[in-house]
């Protein structure tokens, strides 16, 4: 416990307080090279801490909401001859009839920026 406390309270608190932080944005300009090169690996672990806390934080988002979650895999099938002459499946899942398109996807692709579409399944 003794070497972590002496390693964060004395080593990284002198390498901090030696570290050439400008006291603005301009200051940046000000810094020689020598100094820019200091900061490289400081600014690279804030960098990594931030890109890994991301990863962990981020918001899961599948692709599938809400249809059949209890099921491991959603599948379905249908008999072409069924079909009404034209039918649209779902691709964005977010319609209430899924499989079927209810036009949900406007509202999606709205919200996303997206630019998802049914599957139109048309018989001769
Ligand atoms: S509602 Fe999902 S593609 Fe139309």
């Amino acid at each position: 416990m003794e070497f972590s406390s002496n390693l964060i309270k004395v080593h990284l608190a002198n390498y901090l307080a030696n570290l050439p932080l400008p006291n603005s944005i301009v200051g940046i300009f000000k810094l020689g090279v020598k100094d820019i090169v200091k900061l490289i690996p400081f600014y690279a672990t804030i960098g990594g801490v931030c890109y890994l806390s991301y990863r962990v934080i981020k918001p899961k988002n599948p692709v599938n909401p809400a249809f059949k979650k209890e099921s491991p895999k959603v599948v379905d099938g249908f008999d072409i001859e069924e079909l009404a002459e034209s039918t649209a499946f779902c691709r964005c899942w977010r319609s209430s009839k899924f499989p079927y398109c209810d036009g949900a996807h406007t509202k999606y692709n709205k919200e996303h920026q997206d630019n998802v579409g049914p599957l139109i399944i048309k018989k001769k």
